[in-house]
């Protein structure tokens, strides 16, 4: 038969762990593994400004048309002005960050080269979205072990030594998986080399106001701006706007002759038409109307309560492991911004966790704080310091 030979592929390193979780009857069990936001009762909640602002546009809308292939530019608008400080940077709606990633690689891989480099440690969907846009995927590095910090020295040194004109992804804040970002004075030794190297940066926003806040999440977008850098965005809401399954998000090109957008949108709207041809309308519609309407200040402050929750869990987190007195320092995780942190674990440590205790992280360490609450976070902290 024709699909005889398909082979099995293997799971993803996400969603794969989740379906283990599910299966688990223990009641004690603790979920760290996927990038979604929960409350204190760890339930994935729709904020209440985008439940009021779907029950605000969606009665009315009776659209039996297409959106243009690259989007609602009210959408993209406002969403930009989120991003720049000003809307006017070109911009193509997209299915969430994942499908910006795909067309902004696929832009890239046809207009500027075949090599992308992403940081040593990344969201692991990186990698298979741009080989499959077409590139040959390599790393540079990002994490400094001992210091369980971003290893400036070492991403300066390598990036000062890459042919004009390379590729290079990173995260503007929340770095997925480990938690490090670079310091400001960081990104701004990195901006340099950017423009001494001619490098293209691909920045992946997709936790914009989960780290220290909307506008200093944007910070570093803003100083490659101020710095008249060409640059690429993938933009996600599906975070910050609880939007997960709507698939909202946008792709934006930096350029820094104007008159270029024109041929830009031209290449991006070809690539999406024969992708997805046109992106769905409600989603964008829905966080079009919280930025531009009267929801925005209910919106941002549900956004600041959801950051303090993860700074507060971070913190009682770190100080429950300290205050077992082992060798290991936790004191690094304080550091470290938005959803994740990496914890140095052994491969073999996590599943330990995961079998004996139910606690279930992805196998490099990595652990999405929103899965604490004051009812769980002994229980980790213990069985983490048990398994080291
Ligand atoms: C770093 C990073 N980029 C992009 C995405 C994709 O977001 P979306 O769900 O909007 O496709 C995620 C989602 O987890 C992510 O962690």
């Amino acid at each position: 038969m024709i699909f005889d030979n398909v082979p099995e592929a293997p799971p993803d390193a996400v969603f794969g762990l989740l379906g283990a979780f599910s299966a688990d009857s223990r009641p004690q069990k603790v979920n760290l593994l996927v990038g979604i936001y929960k409350n204190e009762q760890l339930q994935n909640e729709m904020m209440p400004s985008v439940i009021e602002a779907k029950s605000q546009v969606l009665p009315d809308v009776s659209l039996a048309d297409y959106l243009p292939m690259d989007g609602s530019r009210d959408f993209v608008e406002a969403v930009g002005s989120l991003v720049f400080g000003d809307g006017n940077v070109y911009g193509a709606q997209a299915i969430g960050g994942t499908g910006a990633l795909r067309i902004g690689g696929e832009f890239l891989a046809q207009e500027v080269g075949k090599t992308i480099y992403i940081p040593e440690f990344s969201w692991p969907n990186h990698r298979s979205i741009f080989e499959r846009a077409g590139f040959c995927v390599e790393t540079y590095p990002y994490y400094e072990r001992t210091r369980h910090e971003f290893d400036a020295n070492g991403c300066l040194a390598f990036l000062e030594k890459l042919p004009k004109r390379s590729i290079v992804l990173f995260h503007a804040a929340c770095h997925n998986p480990t938690g490090c970002d670079p310091q400001m004075k960081e990104w701004a030794q990195i901006a340099r080399v950017v423009r001494e190297r001619q490098l293209l940066p691909f920045f992946d926003f997709a936790y914009q106001g989960l780290g220290d806040g909307l506008e200093k999440d944007a910070a570093a977008i803003r100083l490659f701006l101020s710095e008249g850098l060409e640059f690429l965005v993938a933009y996600s809401c599906s975070k910050n706007f609880s939007m997960y399954c709507q698939r909202v998000g946008a792709l934006f090109v930096v350029t820094r002759n104007g008159s270029l957008k024109t041929k830009i949108a031209s290449q991006i709207k070809r690539i999406v038409r024969a992708e997805f041809s046109n992106p769905p309308a409600h989603g964008a519609m829905i966080v079009t109307h919280i930025l531009k309407g009267n929801l925005r200040s209910q919106w941002e402050s549900e956004l600041e309560k959801m950051r303090k929750r993860l700074h507060q869990m971070r913190c009682e987190f770190v100080r429950r492991l300290m205050a077992k007195k082992t060798s290991t320092d936790f004191r690094s995780l304080l550091e470290h911004k938005g959803m994740f942190s990496f914890i140095d674990l052994e491969k073999q440590q996590v599943q330990q966790l995961r079998e004996k205790f139910g606690i279930y992280m992805l196998d490099n360490g990595r652990i999405n704080i929103a899965g604490l609450n004051h009812k769980n976070l002994d229980y980790v902290a213990d069985h983490i310091i048990q398994v080291i």
